[in-house]
């Protein structure tokens, strides 16, 4: 038996990157304010009506969970190293060629890899303001520096400062970061926004996660222009988040030099089943866009009669809502929302928010939403 050996070297911080001492993990101001535990119990809960992380609350086809129970005879085994048959699956569904076509597990690590291929420490990064908080994480960590452009605003709603963008483009600037829709405002791209920025030497970013239910894509242009990264995922239309799948759709030569950051193996086998089966029932999946479609329209007029509630239109699942109630704050109508058994993101002075509170909700089942509406009502409404 070996006895107690006690390093006597300490391991400083100084050891560590200062762009990763710099950094926060994701959710660490959740995780410091209720504690791991209870940030779990509540995650894993079937109590609550979870309208925070635009999730599906259809779940996936019952075809794919056949495929998932007939793959776990299969988890022995590595997967394929190339993923040939979920590969050519995703490129017939975004009707480009396999050479187009990226896995990962999840579009958060395609994000992660794009980031980690091309960004140089103090590289720039552009994105539009208010954006999903990770991208800043990320590009943090691989040592690069993201300026957000805040979105104009005005009472129709948000819209990008293309013109400032414009502006904000240096000689570090590597990339600009679109979202089509963007979260968590909702608002699509357009083809105007996007051709300012084409001629730029720069990597052009679109993250497409909510393009299902927009409709509208910029993929086909990948075609023609070799600096467009398309990134998707089945998180959200397929209701696969668990699973964790993602694709990103570019030039064959920016996909060979992304893939040669990215772990092999990192798509597990159960997921490449149950993504094949996902996009084998197309009929299954378009139902349930329809249903949230359908859902959000009316999540929406119900939100615009609300006493202190703005709800912004939306081209995603979810709709951002300004809170304007003079007695209730952002933090407390998110208490009590919980209190209730409902989550919903909250954000206070969150860039390209800073004007005042927000909340953004996700848009649920019939059920749901009726829970969520009849909530909001009795606590405006002072009941
Ligand atoms: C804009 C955007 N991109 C990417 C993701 C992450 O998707 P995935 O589950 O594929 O990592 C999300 C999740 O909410 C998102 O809102």
């Amino acid at each position: 038996m070996i006895g107690r050996v006690k390093s006597t070297g300490t391991i400083p911080s100084s050891f560590f990157k200062p762009y990763v001492r710099e950094t926060k993990r994701y959710m660490e101001d959740e995780v410091q304010k209720y504690g791991s535990r209870i940030l779990n119990m509540v995650w894993q809960s079937e109590d609550f009506i979870r309208l925070m992380g635009n999730e599906n609350p259809y779940g996936p086809s019952p075809k794919v969970i056949d495929a998932l129970k007939k793959a776990t005879q299969r988890i022995n085994k590595y997967p394929s190293p190339t993923y040939a048959d979920l590969v050519e699956k995703i490129a017939e569904y975004a009707s480009v060629e396999p050479e187009n076509i990226l896995l990962g597990a999840g579009s958060l690590e395609i994000m992660d890899a794009v980031f980690r291929a091309f960004l140089n420490p103090g590289d720039n990064v552009i994105l539009s303001a208010p954006t999903y908080k990770p991208y800043i994480l990320r590009i943090k960590v691989c040592g690069g520096n993201s300026t957000l452009i805040p979105m104009k605003k005005s009472e129709n709603g948000f819209s990008r400062d293309i013109e400032k963008i414009l502006e904000a483009i240096n000689s570090k600037t590597k990339a600009v970061v679109f979202m089509n829709p963007n979260n968590p405002t909702g608002i699509p791209l357009t083809r105007e926004e996007l051709e300012k920025v084409l001629d730029k030497p720069i990597l052009i970013v679109i993250d497409e996660a909510y393009y299902e239910f927009c409709g509208k894509t910029f993929a086909p242009l990948i075609e023609d222009n070799e600096n467009i990264v398309v990134i998707r995922t089945l998180s959200k239309a397929f209701a696969m988040a668990g699973l964790r799948i993602g694709y990103a759709i570019a030039d064959q030569s920016i996909v060979d030099y992304i893939s040669r950051v990215q772990l092999p193996f990192r798509v597990t086998e159960l997921t490449v089943h149950a993504a094949i089966a996902a996009l084998n029932d197309m009929k299954y999946a378009k139902e349930t866009i329809r249903k949230i479609l359908d859902e959000r329209e009316r999540l929406f007029n119900e939100l615009s009669k609300m006493e202190g509630l703005k709800p912004y239109p939306s081209a995603a699942n979810f709709i951002l809502v300004k809170v304007t109630h003079e007695k209730y704050s952002t933090e407390k109508l998110s208490s009590l929302l919980l209190g209730k058994r409902i989550i919903v993101r909250g954000f206070t002075g969150t860039p390209g928010l800073e004007d005042g509170g927000y909340i953004r909700i996700s848009v649920g089942t019939r059920e749901q939403n009726d829970k969520l509406i009849s909530a909001l009502k009795s606590i405006l409404g002072g009941d």
